[in-house]
């Protein structure tokens, strides 16, 4: 494997809108409203760690493309729902104003819904093409499975009910390890082992990748809170203080900055050990959270 983020980021942005179903134009406004977020920008963190895991564990990419973009759609459905004024009550999102602000809460609820429900549309059709090869369907079935998992009650959706029931109160340091594994990790997670399933993977790389995504997924969720604190609007593309506003529970505001930097940097530690056995073949993931401690945006 030898291409790069930008590279894999690049292809992401060429197809991302080629998997969105044709919308009656009744309901246009739908289209319109997960068009706008989706095209926003984004680093699109999650996809290409499903494409650049496929690559690693040998697959083609063009096979993953639907699954990359897929679990696209699910993390901008999540970012949209959770600007809402019910949730984070954000006005800024990929340097744009967000969803609601400009559709109206009723059409950003729905087009992050829309954005959940074609992923999985997207997911289905693809499966559809490999009836009649076991194999394909096999590791179709494990990807889509993660993504759902991740997505999920037991994943995502799981860590934003914490972040928000956590609000205005203490939580202790396993409450917000468990909030920040759930609402961040588990998606990338995901995007890992969904990437590794579409190849030709085996267990200890699954395993190795797992503990290499957690720790990836912590470090990127408390790098995110750090920048909160210390980052700058016009470089991130949404507000800073949004934390303290909705006075959130973050590595940061428990800890303190110092001790979420010297945290991050112990997690990154944790996520290049993992996949110490690769050698130069994980060159590509050993750099991006090497990358992270020093991200502006
Ligand atoms: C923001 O995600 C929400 C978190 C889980 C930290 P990203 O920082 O990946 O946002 P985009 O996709 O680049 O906009
Ligand atoms: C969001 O965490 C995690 C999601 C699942 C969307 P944050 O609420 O900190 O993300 P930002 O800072 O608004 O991007
Ligand atoms: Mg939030
Ligand atoms: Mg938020
Ligand atoms: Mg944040």
């Amino acid at each position: 494997m030898d291409r790069s983020y930008d590279e894999y980021k690049d292809i992401i942005n060429t197809h991302l809108m080629d998997f969105i179903p044709n919308i009656d134009n009744k309901s246009i406004s739908l289209y319109e409203a997960m068009k706008y977020s989706l095209q926003a920008g984004g680093k699109r963190l999650r996809p290409v760690l499903l494409l650049a895991a496929c690559d690693f564990a040998g697959g083609d990419i063009r096979e993953a493309l639907p699954y990359a973009c897929a679990i696209e759609y699910i993390h901008t459905y999540s970012l949209i729902h959770d600007d809402l004024p019910a949730m984070d009550d954000d006005d800024l999102r990929r340097g744009r104003p967000t969803n609601h602000k400009v559709y109206g809460e009723a059409i950003a609820i729905l087009a992050g819904d829309g954005l959940l429900t074609t992923a999985f549309e997207v997911i289905n059709k693809d499966m559809m093409l490999y009836y009649d090869s076991p194999e394909k369907i096999t590791q179709r079935v494990n990807a889509a499975y993660q993504i759902a998992s991740g997505a999920g009650v037991r994943g995502m959706v799981a860590g934003q009910v914490s972040d928000i029931e956590a609000e205005n109160a203490a939580a202790s340091s396993e409450m917000l390890e468990y909030i920040h594994l759930n609402k961040t990790a588990a998606l990338i997670k995901a995007a890992v082992k969904a990437g590794l399933y579409l190849g030709h993977y085996d267990e200890k790389m699954i395993s190795d990748m797992s503990k290499y995504a957690d720790n990836l997924g912590l470090a990127y969720q408390i790098a995110d809170d750090i920048l909160d604190v210390v980052g700058n609007p016009e470089e991130l593309g949404k507000a800073t203080g949004s934390d303290q506003k909705q006075n959130k529970n973050t590595y940061a505001s428990v800890n303190g900055l110092d001790a979420a930097y010297r945290r991050l940097s112990e997690l990154t530690d944790n996520a290049v050990s993992a996949i110490a056995d690769y050698y130069d073949n994980a060159e590509f993931f050993r750099e991006l959270v090497l990358q992270l401690a020093h991200r502006h945006a």
